[in-house]
């Protein structure tokens, strides 16, 4: 599916991991909730067709501060390709909540045009196997320059002390790609997503450790135009060579939604 946004003055974050239950809607949906703290309403664009970041928009408390859902997927359920959005002016944060299960093309699509991608990936090895794979193919495949600093990976449900972990990070190091937190097991993003919140609008003294892990993430995504200028020489010699001669055009757009 190609989201194709109607201005390119905005962030435009994607989660992404084609494993299923890896942290994408938990992950997407404390964004959303933290933009729309900050101001102005975020727009959370939901291609699952699960349906769970649409349904936490719906869920939102009113007096809580407003996260634009759009529900991309209703447009993939009818056979369209792609999916014109339109933003409002106000609007500067775009954030992408990607399905499990997504093919290349679908992956190539929704990256070409992104500012930040975040992949969450859970600690067990055969998740981490299937990320390192799927990472490699991202280099590979979707032509995104590792110089523009717009990939990292967050570690979810993690214990730091596993030999999986420390694959995880051994990989990552290799690669040049920056594992951006760990976020810990916890009740807290259950209980957030279930009345439509993010982990910041819950009571501080419950969230504490939680916050301070989801801020690594945050303070990122906060520097996306500028991050880039800070690391320009991550080129890893093999893996990169034959990234960008891949000249697949974009598909037509074919329908406009509100
Ligand atoms: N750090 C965490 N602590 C506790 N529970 C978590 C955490 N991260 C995710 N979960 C829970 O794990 C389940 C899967 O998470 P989530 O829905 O975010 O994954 P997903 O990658 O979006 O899944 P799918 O591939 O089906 O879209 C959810 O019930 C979610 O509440
Ligand atoms: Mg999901």
């Amino acid at each position: 599916m190609l989201i194709s946004l109607d201005r390119d003055d905005l962030h435009k974050i994607v989660v992404l991991n084609p494993k299923g239950g890896s942290g994408k809607t938990t992950l997407a949906t404390n964004i959303a909730g933290y933009y729309s703290i900050l101001g102005p309403p975020p727009m959370l664009v939901d291609c699952d067709p699960q349906g769970f970041s649409t349904r936490w928009v719906d869920k939102r408390p009113d007096n809580k501060s407003e996260v634009h859902g759009v529900a991309a997927f209703e447009e993939s359920i009818a056979g369209f390709r792609t999916v014109n959005i339109e933003t409002r002016p106000e609007t500067e944060t775009v954030i992408v909540d990607m399905p499990a299960g997504v093919t290349n093309d679908d992956i190539r699509y929704v990256t070409y045009d992104a500012n930040s991608i975040l992949i969450p990936v859970l600690p067990s090895p055969i998740d981490i196997y299937c990320a390192s794979r799927f990472i490699a193919e991202l280099l590979l495949n979707a032509q995104l320059d590792r110089r523009d600093c717009q990939l990292a990976v967050v570690a979810n449900r993690t214990r730091e002390n596993t030999n999986s972990y420390t694959a995880l990070m051994r990989f990552l190091t290799s690669l040049k790609i920056p594992l951006l937190t760990s976020l810990r097991d916890s009740q807290n993003y259950i209980r957030a997503a279930a009345s439509g919140l993010c982990i910041y609008e819950l009571p501080a003294y419950q969230v504490k450790k939680d916050i301070v892990q989801m801020d690594a993430v945050t303070d990122w995504l906060d520097k996306w135009q500028t991050r880039h200028l800070g690391d320009v020489d991550l080129a890893v010699e093999g893996l990169v060579e034959d990234s960008y001669s891949d000249t697949t055009s974009m598909p037509q757009h074919i329908r406009v939604v509100g």
